[in-house]
């Protein structure tokens, strides 16, 4: 059976069904997918209980897996799945106990809860992230997704013309930094800030989007208090309920979201809850303006 999409808004989000991703990808379903991709930008897969290798064979159907996070970051806080390609993002322990608000794995993943586009603050950032869910909770833990080609066609005139020609200073640790998460200093300057255009166009469809999320620390040619207020005020242009769609997680569901057309960000749940589920990322071909 053919890839079977069902869109949820006219140009944002599809439901896919009629193909079953632990197995081998075929060309023309994997050919599918890209187009629905640069179509719709996330597509939630329900019913998909793959494994670790089966996910990351599904993702590298789509580009090189990317490893830099993992190995640069998160490995020093655990890595309970043994693998560089996949990132666990959950509130288990190493033990696969429920970890506390105030443990590490939790902590770490609180800046999840901002706006962001996956890597948008390296070099050479994600294409597609790809997650899957093994436990979803009772409440909350949605993941929301925000349409940035929807938010670039919505901006007024003047805030157009202003941002035309800006860019934007991104920094792995911004958010981080605000929420007070004490990381060393090497930690803060694993990934060096990176240069992008607020306005991009995305390859796939050819559509301009709105390149902004939490990880925007500067604007180059602002000072830095006014960059800091229209990167924050974008933000929340972006987030606005006509840009958005909120996932609630079943487990089994994947979604596969492009990056380059996407923010997202994931909402509060209760900690005792287990929020378990698996994440493959790929890498973009596209770099950066440089390093600030
Ligand atoms: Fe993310």
């Amino acid at each position: 059976m053919p890839l079977d999409l069902e869109p949820v808004g006219e140009e944002f989000v599809a439901r896919a069904t009629g193909v079953d991703l632990a197995r081998l990808l075929g060309e023309q379903d994997r050919q599918a997918i890209v187009a629905a991709c640069d179509r719709y930008a996330v597509l939630v897969f329900p019913g998909q209980h793959l494994t670790p290798e089966e996910l990351v064979r599904f993702g590298n159907a789509f580009g090189e897996v990317d490893t830099t996070l993992q190995k640069k970051l998160l490995n020093h806080v655990q890595n309970r799945l043994g693998m560089d390609t996949v990132t666990d993002i959950s509130n288990v322990d190493a033990e696969g106990r429920v970890a506390g608000p105030d443990h590490w794995q939790t902590i770490t993943t609180v800046g999840n809860r901002f706006w962001h586009s996956d890597g948008s603050y390296k070099d050479l950032p994600i294409r597609y992230s790809i997650l899957n869910a093994v436990t979803a909770v009772e409440y909350g833990g949605e993941t929301q997704y925000a349409d940035l080609r929807a938010a670039y066609d919505s901006l007024d005139d003047v805030t157009r013309d202003l941002i035309a020609d800006k860019v934007g200073v991104f920094w792995s640790h911004n958010t981080r930094d605000w929420l007070k998460i004490p990381d060393t200093e090497a930690e803060r300057s694993a990934f060096p800030k990176a240069r992008w255009p607020l306005v991009r166009t995305h390859p796939g469809s050819g559509r301009k989007v709105l390149w902004c999320d939490s990880k925007v620390w500067a604007i180059e040619g602002m000072p830095l208090p006014e960059g800091r207020a229209l990167a924050h005020e974008l933000i929340e242009h972006i987030g606005r309920r006509e840009h958005v769609y909120s996932h609630k997680w079943q487990p089994g569901d994947l979604v596969m979201y492009d990056n380059r057309a996407t923010v997202h960000r994931g909402r509060r749940f209760i900690h005792s809850e287990r929020r378990e589920m698996r994440r493959v990322e790929t890498t973009d071909d596209v770099h950066s303006l440089g390093y600030a």
